[in-house]
């Protein structure tokens, strides 16, 4: 009897879905939507006939997706989440259900659980680190429903536990920015021993951190320059300020900082300047050079036109549209890639590097932003 129940319960979902579905690619379709009106109403393929609540029921007719973001930690994260708000509006057929994480795992396992109990068509999932996840995605596979990975990723290594992701290569973009800051310094004439470097790290254990952190000490290594420490500013500029005012006391040697986002960075000027230093590119003179990453923060932007950020190596938020993209591709029954990669730029006002090469690709550095 609980069997056929729960047949029963798991073909009405199917049911439910192949509707939304059907109306979605009308809604794809909507120039013909006059012409293709009877597919609001049954489907002909199945032989369904809707009742009258179910066609005025509206959200109904929409695609829902459980977004479970994990914070709101940076400029960087808000315009992301608007991006996503955006994109899954009714009018363009969704209805989203937006749960902030608040930066814990835990509060993001819950959500993924209150969207399977929801019976939402498909999952999108921003993880605050990368461990840890295998549990809830088997769950969601379980459900049946679809999950698609944003921004950050998981190493789970059943990489069935997820449709695809979509975000930014983090590795390239410290690559970039280490190929920027060897290029610039070799054009001063600094030595690769006189480079004494700080990492001021994002939340340890993203991939965001962990690709950027990886791209500056692999280069670190390979070029001879100093790592003098590597501690966490949580991507926040509160944190990013305490850091710097910390390590500024325990090294006075340090000469570029490489901060993994926009907000440390902003933060990390701070106490530079409260510690009566000079943030710019003039490291022969005493100058500290600070390097970040976004290009989101309008005041980062500013510093960098102002030459107190040397560099910004881009970090593009915009994913709803993407992600979208991705699942319309999963409903009209396509197999999108499974990792979906985002072009991005560097940025400086300093007319001494024009383009990099990494991996045998060149990058031009944008100065006009
Ligand atoms: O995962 C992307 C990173 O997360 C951004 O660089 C940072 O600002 C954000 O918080």
């Amino acid at each position: 009897m609980k069997q056929m129940e729960e047949m029963g319960s798991l073909q009405m979902k199917r049911l439910r879905i192949s509707k939304k579905i059907i109306t979605a690619v009308c809604g794809l379709f909507a120039m013909g939507i006059i012409a293709l009106g009877g597919c609001a109403r049954t489907d002909p393929d199945m032989d369904i006939e809707y009742t009258e609540q179910e066609e005025l029921d509206k959200s109904a007719d929409l695609i829902t997706v459980g977004f479970s973001q994990l914070g709101a930690e940076s400029d960087w994260r808000s315009a992301n989440t608007d991006s996503m708000l955006e994109a899954f509006t009714e009018a363009n057929g969704y209805s989203l259900v937006y749960k902030n994480g608040q930066q814990k795992q835990a509060n993001q396992i819950t959500a993924i659980r209150t969207f399977i109990q929801q019976e939402v068509d498909y999952i999108v999932l921003a993880p605050a680190t990368e461990s840890g996840w295998e549990t809830v995605l088997g769950e969601a596979r379980e459900a049946g429903i679809p999950v698609i990975l944003v921004d950050r990723r998981v190493n789970a290594s059943d990489k069935n536990l997820y449709s695809c992701w979509v975000g930014s290569d983090f590795e390239l973009e410290g690559k970039k920015m280490a190929a920027w800051i060897k290029a610039y310094t070799e054009k001063k004439g600094i030595e690769p021993d006189e480079v004494n470097i700080v990492n001021i790290q994002g939340n340890i254990g993203s991939t965001a951190q962990i690709g950027r952190s990886r791209g500056l000490a692999n280069a670190a290594r390979d070029n001879g320059w100093n790592l003098r420490a590597e501690v966490s500013g949580d991507f926040t500029e509160t944190k990013g300020r305490e850091v710097m005012a910390a390590l500024l006391k325990r090294f006075d040697d340090v000469n570029v900082v490489y901060c993994e986002n926009d907000n440390m960075a902003i933060g990390a000027i701070d106490a530079i300047e409260a510690a009566g230093k000079k943030a710019g590119p003039d490291i022969s003179a005493g100058e500290i050079m600070v390097v970040s990453f976004d290009g989101v923060n309008k005041e980062a932007l500013s510093f960098a036109r102002e030459g107190r950020i040397s560099c910004i190596a881009e970090c593009n938020p915009m994913h709803g549209p993407r992600v979208r993209a991705l699942i319309e591709s999963l409903i009209s029954g396509e197999e999108p890639d499974k990792f979906n990669y985002v072009e991005e730029k560097l940025f400086s006002s300093l007319p001494e590097v024009e383009s990099v090469t990494v991996d045998g690709e060149v990058y031009e550095v944008e100065s006009d932003f």
